[in-house]
C-alpha cells in the first residue's frame, strides 16, 4: 500500500504545486510509482508544472462521475519511469464527489502507486477538507511572512483536528538577505510559531520559477543546489 502525501498551504502562491511537482520527479527520478492527483478543484495548475497539459483528457471529475476508469484518466509523465498525473477538473460544477467516493478513490491509487501526491488547494474550504481526507502525512508549505505562518498555523490545527496524524512544513521562497536583516522572520522565530517537524528550506530563486513555467521541475536539471536540496527533503520526508 502507497503513502498519500497531502500538499497544502494556508495562504494561496506559496509555492505548494511548484513543489509538488519537484518533489514528485525526484522521486520519479529514483524509480518509485508515482501519482499526482491535482485537487485544487477548478484551478488545475499541475499539469502545466509538469509540461502535459496537452495531455489531459479526462480529470478527477471524469473518474469519480464514473465516466471513465482511474486507468484511462491518468496521464503518463514519460520522463520518468512511472510517474503519472491526474489531472483536476475545471468545471466546479462537475465535482459533486463524497468523502466516501473521495476514500476509495485515493484507496484505489494507493493501491497502485508508491506514493499518491495531492496537490491541494490553499486554505481551509470544503474542497479542502475533501482533497485532504486519508492524507498519511501533510506537508504545509508556507513563505517566510507572519500572515503566511499564521494561516499554516491554522492549516496544521485544522489537518490535526481531521485526524492527520503526520505533518511537516516546508518554508519556500527564502531569500537569506531579508532574513538575516530582520526584514522577514529567521528560521528561529519560525520554527517557535509552527509547532510541527520543519521538513526543510527552499530558497527563492527564479530558476525554480522559470522552470516551472516551462514544465520542467526544476531538479530534473541534475547537479544543481535545488536539486541536491530537494533530494533530502525527499529522503527526510520518507521517514514520516
Ligand atoms: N522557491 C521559489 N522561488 C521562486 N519562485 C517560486 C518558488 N516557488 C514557487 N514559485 C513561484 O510562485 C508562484 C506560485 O507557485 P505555485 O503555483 O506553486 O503556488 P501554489 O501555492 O500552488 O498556489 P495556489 O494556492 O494558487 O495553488 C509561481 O509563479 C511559481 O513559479
Ligand atoms: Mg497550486
Amino acid at each position: 500500500m502507497g503513502k498519500l502525501i497531502f500538499v497544502s498551504s494556508g495562504k494561496g502562491g506559496v509555492g505548494k504545486s511548484v513543489f509538488a511537482a519537484n518533489l514528485g520527479a525526484v522521486y520519479g527520478e529514483r524509480g518509485l510509482r508515482i501519482a499526482f492527483v491535482d485537487m485544487n478543484i477548478g484551478l488545475r495548475n499541475l499539469d502545466i508544472y509538469l509540461g502535459l497539459e496537452n495531455n489531459v483528457v479526462f480529470d478527477t471529475a471524469d473518474v469519480l462521475n464514473g465516466v471513465v476508469t482511474i486507468e484511462k484518466a491518468l496521464v503518463r509523465d514519460k520522463r520518468f519511469q512511472a510517474v503519472w498525473l491526474l489531472a483536476t477538473t475545471q468545471r466546479r460544477d462537475k465535482f459533486t464527489a463524497s468523502e466516501d467516493q473521495i476514500r476509495e478513490f485515493y484507496k484505489a491509487l494507493k493501491e497502485k502507486f508508491d506514493m499518491v501526491i495531492v496537490d491541494g488547494p490553499a486554505g481551509v474550504t470544503a474542497e479542502h477538507k475533501l482533497a485532504s481526507l486519508s492524507a498519511d502525512v501533510a506537508v504545509i508549505v508556507t513563505t517566510p511572512e507572519f500572515v503566511a505562518l499564521r494561516d499554516a498555523d491554522m492549516i496544521d490545527q485544522t489537518l490535526r483536528a481531521r485526524g492527520v496524524g503526520r505533518r511537516v512544513y516546508v518554508v519556500n521562497k527564502v531569500n537569506k538577505y531579508f532574513m538575516s536583516t530582520g526584514s522577514l522572520p529567521s528560521v528561529e522565530r519560525i520554527t517557535g510559531i509552527m509547532k510541527i517537524p520543519l521538513l526543510g528550506v527552499i530558497q527563492q530563486d527564479d530558476a525554480i520559477h522559470l522552470s516551472a513555467n516551462k514544465g520542467i521541475p526544476i531538479v530534473c536539471q541534475r547537479g544543481n543546489y535545488i536539486e541536491r536540496n530537494f533530494n533530502k527533503i525527499a529522503d527526510r520526508l520518507l521517514g514520516y
